[in-house]
């Protein structure tokens, strides 16, 4: 059986937030033997993205520094697991931006990024602070259809209502669900 590797990228924009706490709630009930690896996106910044696909030969450079650990790190994942409050209905702005650092990771030469992702399966976490969760569907279809983009598998979406921090652990609800998430691919929000 192939060995999963959990990659949970955090992209919230305080320390400690209800996201990272439902993302830690799911992650205590991970697939028997699974290893699990946190980064938060707040600790690797990433300077503006810079779409040169068209200029020249179209080819990026070999990334280094924070943007070689978050590939490094994407690449070697079996799951991804993008944990991002809602903010503005989709992703944060942090997590957005590593989510176009993948445009430029398709075109570094030998990395091979897109057949790749092909074998991954693609997970998300939210907080969301309106008691209505459809409010969540725009970041949810961004997550999924950018997992299938490349042709690789959508987990699911596990969204908790929360606003202040703390406020997430009186989702029981959420943190009910938290607990077979990652044990039933493919479950809805
Ligand atoms: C910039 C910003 C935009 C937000 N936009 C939304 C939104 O569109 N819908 C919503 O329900 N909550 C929104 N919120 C509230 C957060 O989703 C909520 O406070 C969440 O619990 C924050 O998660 P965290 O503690 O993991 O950072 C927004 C918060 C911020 C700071």
């Amino acid at each position: 059986m192939t060995e999963r590797r959990f990659l949970f990228v955090m992209g919230s924009a305080r320390p400690g937030g209800n996201t990272e706490t439902l993302a830690r709630a799911a992650a205590e009930h991970l697939p028997e033997g699974a290893e699990q690896r946190w980064l938060h996106l707040d600790d690797l910044p990433l300077t503006p993205f810079h779409d040169i696909r068209h200029a020249g030969e179209g080819v990026y450079p070999v990334p280094e520094g924070n943007e070689r650990v978050l590939l490094d790190a994407t690449l070697d994942a079996t799951d991804l697991v993008i944990a991002s409050p809602l903010y503005w209905y989709t992703v944060s702005a942090t997590t957005k931006l590593y989510l176009d650092y993948w445009s430029g990771w398709l075109r570094v030469p030998g990395v091979d990024f897109r057949r790749r992702m092909a074998d991954k399966t693609t997970w998300a976490i939210s907080a969301v602070s309106d008691d209505d969760m459809v409010v969540a569907d725009p970041m949810v279809g961004t997550l999924r259809l950018c997992a299938e983009y490349f042709g690789g598998r959508w987990g699911g979406a596990l969204l908790g209502f929360a606003n202040r921090p703390g406020e997430i652990a009186a989702d029981h609800d959420a943190l009910t669900r938290a607990k077979s998430f990652f044990l039933t691919p493919r479950a809805t929000a």
